[in-house]
């Protein structure tokens, strides 16, 4: 009786850890922007889409601690990396302290905006716990808010870089 023949190799599925679970995505999905992938499989809304194009910075995530576009990162860039969404640096119970100062400075209007400036905040803050304002300002350059909640999101990090209570 003839061998079989073998049957074809699945490919690998991609593998990434999102707020500390890890998680598979089909290989299919590779090409797909992280965000869609976030909010549409792993019902992570908390990460806003903005522009689309790399350009106001409401869909920051953090990838391996950085601040990183999830709009122009596609699945398959984060695979073998850790994700940090806005749900995963901390919670209602136990807030990020720039998550804490920024409801301590109201540091939003609609809040669009809001997610991709807390984790850049917060990236600012692992790499120079007392940021000067200077140095806020420009790590917060590239993020855009349209209802001109700058100052007040200034004044949060720079709260919590001083570990102000909230
Ligand atoms: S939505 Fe990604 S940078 Fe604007
Ligand atoms: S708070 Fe509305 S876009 Fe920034």
């Amino acid at each position: 009786m003839p061998a079989k023949p073998a049957s074809p190799k699945a490919p690998a599925r991609l593998s990434l850890t999102v707020n500390g679970t890890p998680r598979t995505a089909a290989p299919a999905d590779g090409d797909m922007p992280l965000i869609y992938w976030l909010r549409g499989e792993l019902n992570l809304t908390g990460t806003h889409m903005g522009c689309g194009k790399g350009e106001c910075g409401a869909c920051a995530v953090l990838i391996d601690g950085e601040p990183a576009r999830s709009c122009q990162t596609t699945l398959a860039m984060a695979a073998g990396r850790s994700v940090t969404t806005i749900e995963g640096l901390g919670t209602p119970q136990a807030p990020h302290p720039v998550q804490a100062a920024f409801v301590a400075e109201q540091a939003a209007q609609c809040g669009w905006c809001t997610a991709g400036m807390v984790v850049e905040s917060a990236a600012l803050l692992a790499r120079n716990p007392q940021p000067g304002r200077d140095e806020a300002k420009a790590a917060l350059d590239g993020h855009l808010c349209r209802c001109g909640s700058h100052h007040r999101v200034l004044r949060a990090v720079l709260r919590a870089g001083k570990g102000e209570p909230s």
